[in-house]
């Protein structure tokens, strides 16, 4: 059976459309209907027409589509997809923590859990934070959450000081400066671009720091032929497919004996997993509808005040 046959013929018969983030092995990205960082996903989640969406993304992600698609089958190929930076902040300790700052509002990211989003004011992806946050009042308090790396950076980039939630993710905590250091040495004219997830150190010897999108767009416009990559390996398939003439080399993990710039989570699904989601519905996303009527509210200003 060819399966990409397969699931082309299951699509049409079920209405169904594939959604994969950029971390996504290049066999899936290049089956996807459409493939994207966080935000780009979330605003496909709202607009499709598709009765069914599957997901190649993780937990969190599959979770907005439902929350902005409540009505649709959103289904996940593979459920252990989570996310070690939306598990470093559990509701119960979120709350406590938000009981301590009664005058502040809450910015998440949005790579957080669907009860998280219930707690939060206004959400947020790495391509729009600046955004968000400069279209608060300068004199409202914020808490921002989970990521300890992005809040510090968008407190340097907006001179706000936000109470920063202390999480974060373990592909981009991962990198190893002194690695990226010898490879600098090695080519000198390579550009270090780095998504700010990653640790302040390599945010300093960076030459661009942006989100997954936006490392993208510098990659295919800056006049460079040769860049370290700082973020998880999958978004280097789009790099090579849309500039095969420069070079891309993934920046290298603290542990070598680990992929560790691949998101494990990530990486879980497979063109079978696909397949299976969609020939039996599996595995389908629920999100309770009270959490939902909360949450959709910071999703929805997000995507209002990012356009
Ligand atoms: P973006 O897609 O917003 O760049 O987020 C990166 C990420 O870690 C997604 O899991
Ligand atoms: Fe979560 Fe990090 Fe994986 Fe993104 S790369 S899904 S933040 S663990």
């Amino acid at each position: 059976m060819e399966l990409r046959k397969e699931i082309d013929r299951l699509k049409r018969e079920k209405n169904a459309v594939i959604l994969a983030h950029y971390y996504q092995i290049p066999e899936i990205q290049d089956i996807a209907d459409f493939v994207g960082d966080s935000l780009d996903l979330s605003r496909k989640s709202a607009n499709t027409d598709a009765d069914v969406i599957v997901f190649a993304g993780v937990n969190f992600m599959a979770e907005t589509a439902k929350i902005l698609s409540p009505e649709k089958k959103v289904l996940i190929p593979d459920p252990e997809a989570g996310c070690s930076l939306a598990d470093s902040c559990p509701p119960a300790g979120f709350s406590e923590f938000r009981e301590k700052y009664p005058d502040h509002i809450v910015v998440s990211y949005v790579n957080t859990t669907a009860e998280i989003k219930a707690m939060t004011d206004i959400c947020c992806t790495s391509t729009n934070a600046v955004k968000v946050i400069e279209s608060i009042p300068a004199d409202q308090k914020i808490i921002f959450a989970p990521d300890r790396n992005l809040g510090n950076y968008l407190n340097s980039l907006t001179g706000r000081d936000m109470v920063i939630w202390d999480g974060a993710c373990h592909v981009h905590e991962e990198f190893s400066l002194e690695k990226i250091l010898v490879i600098k040495d090695q080519h000198p004219e390579a550009k270090l671009i780095s998504h700010p997830e990653c640790q302040k150190p390599i945010q300093i010897v960076s030459d661009f720091i942006g989100s997954t999108s936006a490392l993208l767009k510098f990659a295919s416009e800056d006049n460079g032929s040769e860049f370290i990559v700082a973020t998880e390996s999958g978004i280097l398939h789009q790099m090579k497919k849309r500039n095969p003439e420069k070079l891309f080399i993934p920046a290298p993990p603290l542990d070598s004996t680990c992929a560790c710039n691949d998101c494990k989570f990530m990486k879980l699904h497979t063109i079978k997993k696909i397949y299976n989601s969609l020939a039996e519905d599996k595995f389908e996303v629920t999100v309770d509808p009270e959490i939902i009527e909360k949450a959709v509210i910071p999703i929805r200003r997000m995507l209002e005040i990012s356009g």
